[in-house]
């Protein structure tokens, strides 16, 4: 195997696949989305989620004047009205009005709420960092939506029921396998 090292880091795509998300905002009236890549978990208590987003974005200008922003995760059969979000600007056009997008109401925020999301998170902002050409923005959970026909009785996504959206770079789009397997880390870490 030729493993090559270099300094030349690029665009680096190595640690894709990853979940792609729609994020929401509503400020001054307005309501927008955006595509995302870069999210992910930080704390269980309190609840924290991160999200990069560059401060270009109109989806940045609204989470920060209202300081709130909602996480859609969707099915695959939804990639269609990611890339279309991901692919336009809310500074030029009303996306909800442009894609059809249906709402569902928030209960803890005024940001909108996807119909076609399998899950979604309410965030309340509470911290937002520069780092180079995006913006760390972290937001606490205050409210969870989840089509509860989708997950397991334990909380994890059902894969035989949704296919989560997976983003692999450079416009191309993929789900999980169905194939899980349990190992426990107990049994695991002892061994
Ligand atoms: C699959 C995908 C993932 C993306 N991930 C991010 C991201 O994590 N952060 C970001 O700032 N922009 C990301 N973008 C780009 C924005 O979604 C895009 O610039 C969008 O047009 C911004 O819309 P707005 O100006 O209405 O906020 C992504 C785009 C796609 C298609």
């Amino acid at each position: 195997m030729d493993r090559v090292v270099t300094e030349d880091i690029g665009a680096f795509y190595q640690h894709y696949p990853k979940v792609a998300v729609i994020v929401t905002a509503h400020a001054g009236g307005k309501d927008n989305a955006m595509a995302a890549a870069w999210h992910t978990s930080i704390s269980l208590k309190p609840p924290l989620y991160g999200v990069a987003i560059s401060p270009k974005r109109f989806t940045y200008q609204l989470i920060t004047q209202s300081r709130e922003f909602g996480v859609n995760f969707l099915p695959l059969a939804k990639a269609e009205l990611l890339a279309s979000v991901g692919g336009s600007k809310g500074s030029e056009i009303d996306k909800f009005h442009r894609f059809n997008i249906d709402r569902d109401k928030p209960l803890k925020t005024a940001v909108p709420i996807l119909k076609a999301a399998y899950a979604a998170y309410e965030c309340r902002l509470v911290d937002d960092r520069d780092y180079g050409d995006h913006r760390w923005l972290v937001g606490e959970i205050v409210a969870v939506h989840t089509l509860r026909e989708v997950f397991t009785t334990e909380g994890t996504l059902d894969l035989e029921k949704v296919s989560p959206i997976l983003y692999l770079g450079h416009e191309r789009y993929l789900t999980t396998a169905k194939e899980v397997r349990y190992l426990d880390r107990e049994v695991y870490g002892k061994q």
